[in-house]
């Protein structure tokens, strides 16, 4: 590319930035509530709001309060929330049949959502980890996370979230095959309208740590789950996923975790130019959370930078515990 810069002093390059005007002016990105998926963890009961020790900040709710939390994020102008549940122990089995139960937190609260906040679209996790006994997203049969049987079970969670009103199905799991399964599945019983956001570059990272306690997982959990999530050195394969996901039938695709993976999603952007969304997961949000109590950084300021990174990025928008926090900063 031929230098577009004037020497000095025909160019000075601070002249830009000399008041808040003319930075308004020439910032190339914008951050709006409307980038915003709200992950939201479901709790059983009903007025239960609980604090999650690892995530400062972030509660979870019962399927009422849920609901509340729903009006109030279509108030900020957040157009969607994902939901997690916390299942209880004792629903935990090795089929993971809960999973598909259509009376399951998740399902219960897609209902009260749509009832209280038609506006807002629901987003579902579909994996099998909250509701299996050894706490991985599929099935275990001789110590192996089995692909198949496991894609028939995840078929059967997607059509129980699609009838009970979820608008984007969000599938978390990393099997091969699912996402055509989930689609060819979705069409047949009817809900062409229901949109896929697969989790297509997932990591096999640290940074869900918190999460893992936010939906009671991580004892469970045994071994790793790097047999089905991406090696943290890779950035080739991620583009074969996603371009594998693409072809068939997603809607849109999904990079994670968020900061560490940037780069993930800026090639993901350049070479399809498809809506393209980061996960800035439990354990960015809980690093930021602490340093802010800390003292160390100011958190308002280091969450607007964090979010505005991924835009400039390439991504379309984020899912982030700080959604409505950061449209309410927005909104003035
Ligand atoms: C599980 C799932 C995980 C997250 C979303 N869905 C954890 C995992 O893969 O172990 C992590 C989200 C976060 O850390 O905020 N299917």
């Amino acid at each position: 590319m031929k230098p577009t810069v004037a020497p000095f002093p025909a160019a000075r390059l601070r002249r830009t930035r000399s008041s808040q005007a003319i930075r308004n002016l020439v910032q190339e990105n914008t951050l709006t509530p409307s980038d915003f998926i709200w992950p939201v963890f479901v709790r059983d009961g009903e007025g239960q709001e609980e604090p999650i020790a690892s995530m400062p900040g972030v509660m979870r709710r019962s399927v009422d309060r849920i609901a509340e939390a729903a009006v109030e994020a279509q108030a900020l102008g957040i157009p969607a929330i994902c939901l997690f549940p916390y299942t209880d122990a004792s629903l935990k089995t090795e089929d993971c049949a809960e999973a598909w139960n259509p009376d399951n937190l998740t399902n219960r609260a897609i209902r009260a959502i749509k009832a209280a906040a038609p506006e807002i679209a629901v987003m579902t996790d579909v994996a099998l980890d909250p509701y299996n006994i050894n706490g991985h997203d599929g099935y275990v049969v001789d110590g192996e996370i089995v692909n198949d049987a496991t894609v028939e079970a995840l078929v059967k969670m997607t059509l129980a979230q699609a009838d009970a009103g979820a608008d984007i199905i969000g599938p978390s799991d990393m099997m091969d095959g699912r996402i055509g399964a989930m689609r060819t599945a979705l069409e047949k019983a009817g809900h062409h309208n229901v949109a896929i956001l697969s989790y297509s570059a997932k990591y096999a990272s640290g940074y869900y740590g918190p999460f893992r306690d936010a939906v009671g997982a991580s004892g469970a959990l045994k071994g790793d789950k790097k047999t089905y999530q991406m090696d943290p050195a890779n950035s080739d394969e991620a583009l074969r996923l996603i371009e594998r996901d693409l072809l068939e039938g997603a809607d849109m695709v999904m990079v994670k975790p968020g900061i560490a993976y940037l780069d993930i999603c800026h090639r993901v952007k350049s070479a399809f130019g498809v809506p393209t969304y980061a996960y800035q997961v439990s354990g960015e949000y809980a690093m930021i959370q602490a340093a802010a109590q800390n003292g160390w950084i100011d958190g308002g300021k280091v969450m607007m930078e964090s979010l505005m990174a991924f835009k400039r990025a390439g991504c379309n928008g984020i899912l982030t515990y700080f959604a409505p926090d950061a449209a309410r900063l927005l909104n003035g």
